[in-house]
């Protein structure tokens, strides 16, 4: 039998914001991975399967009940692999004195039942095949152990991961990713830096360390300081910045849970003194239909179809989280801000939806 949320906790029976891309999610299980670190899992429920189904490297937002303001909108890496099916896990590492990652490691239990947006993210390989030199600070592990069981198992790909921790009992899936180094000995390397003994990692020895795999598309995950640490390390070996892929681990402001989504829209008002100008003319592709609009040159792109009745993804709406990222196939837009996307991303024409206003006269866009 289901568990409902305490309504201490601030549980509520109505159903969510954030239109019909919620899903409230049974955890079928946590799992203690460090001293600091719980995976929780969800089943997928019947007849969901295909609106929860993701790529590696992407991530749900979860909603986290709060007494203080109903909620609060996480968002959290899916560790499992999409082609092992199944349920869906999320590994959430404590933050000191942070709410959220605390809540889910001290109160979500077996039968509870949790509001979570579908999974996005722009943080995915695009061929299983490639071979990838990855980077995991932390819990910026969760996407990488993703997309590193993809490409073992589904793929033809090697892997060489680099993988900085604090110490040895802070280290989330050791035994997994000896296991898989013990499988596929020709295939994967990972190569841990532990801060007890090595000290903060430095720019000049994860240099040293990925040097012989510096051909390869990359992938950095982890807090910010390791992010910049390592970015920097690829840089001095001439690894051009449409190779390297960055996930970066912030808290939303905003939630999509809470927040009406036309009402936010409305709230926003228009983000431009276009005046006058013509709109442009838009074509939307998503969730397999097409949809033609005419698009006002103030209007940013997702507020606009949210208010023209379009379910469109999002959860931050501020250009940090990349969950409202969509595809331009033809013609141009300018985003207002952009604190997700790599060259590598916008170099595929992808751009984030809540930041971006038309340029061109006329605009076509697809959600994958
Ligand atoms: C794409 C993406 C993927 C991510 N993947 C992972 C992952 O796989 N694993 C992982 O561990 N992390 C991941 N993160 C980071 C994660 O989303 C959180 O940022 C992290 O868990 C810290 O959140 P926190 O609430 O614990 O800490 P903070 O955000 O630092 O918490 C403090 C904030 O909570 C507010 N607050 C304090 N008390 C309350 C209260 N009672 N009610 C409401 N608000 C309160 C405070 O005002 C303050 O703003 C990811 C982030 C992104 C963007
Ligand atoms: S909704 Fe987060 S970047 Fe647009």
């Amino acid at each position: 039998m289901s568990e409902q949320l305490p309504a201490a906790a601030g549980a509520t029976a109505e159903p969510a914001l954030a239109g019909e891309r919620v899903h409230r999610l049974r955890v079928s299980g946590t799992v203690a991975e460090t001293h600091d670190a719980r995976s929780i899992v969800f089943e997928v429920p019947v007849g969901e399967a295909e609106r929860l189904t993701y790529r590696p490297g992407q991530f749900l937002t979860l909603r986290v009940p709060s007494e203080r303001t109903g909620s609060v909108a996480r968002c959290y890496s899916l560790s499992s692999a999409p082609h092992r099916g199944g349920d869906l896990k999320v590994t959430v590492k404590r933050v000191e004195d942070g709410y959220a990652s605390n809540w889910l490691c001290d109160n979500v239990t077996e039968g509870m039942e949790l509001d979570v947006l579908e999974p996005a993210g722009v943080f995915t390989p695009k061929s299983l095949d490639s071979d990838l030199l990855m980077f995991a600070g932390g819990s910026g592990i969760t996407p990488v152990m993703s997309i590193v069981l993809s490409v073992l198992e589904r793929g033809t790909g090697t892997v060489s991961l680099v993988y900085a921790n604090r110490d040895e009992r802070s280290v989330i899936f050791a035994g997994e990713l000896a296991e898989l180094a013990a499988a596929y000995p020709d295939r994967l390397t990972v190569v841990h830096w532990l801060e007890s003994v090595q000290g903060l990692p430095t720019a000049a020895g994860l240099r040293a360390l990925a040097r012989p795999w510096a051909g390869r598309e990359a992938f950095i995950c982890g807090p910010g300081a390791f992010k910049e640490v390592t970015a920097q390390a690829l840089r001095d070996l001439d690894v051009p910045s449409n190779r390297v892929h960055i996930e970066r681990f912030v808290s939303l402001s905003r939630n999509p849970f809470e927040e009406s989504a036309t009402g936010e829209a409305e709230a926003a008002g228009d983000a431009g003194a276009e005046g006058d100008a013509a709109p442009a003319a838009l074509e939307v592709e998503l969730d397999g239909q097409r949809n033609t609009f005419a698009w006002p040159r103030s209007k940013k792109l997702l507020d606009f179809l949210l208010e023209n009745g379009v379910d469109a993804p999002y959860s931050c709406r501020e250009g940090a989280c990349s969950a409202c990222a969509c595809r331009v196939t033809s013609g141009e837009v300018k985003m207002l801000n952009n604190d997700v996307l790599e060259p590598v991303d916008l170099d595929e024409g992808i751009v984030l939806a809540c930041q971006s206003l038309p340029v061109t006269d006329s605009v076509s866009v697809s959600y994958e």
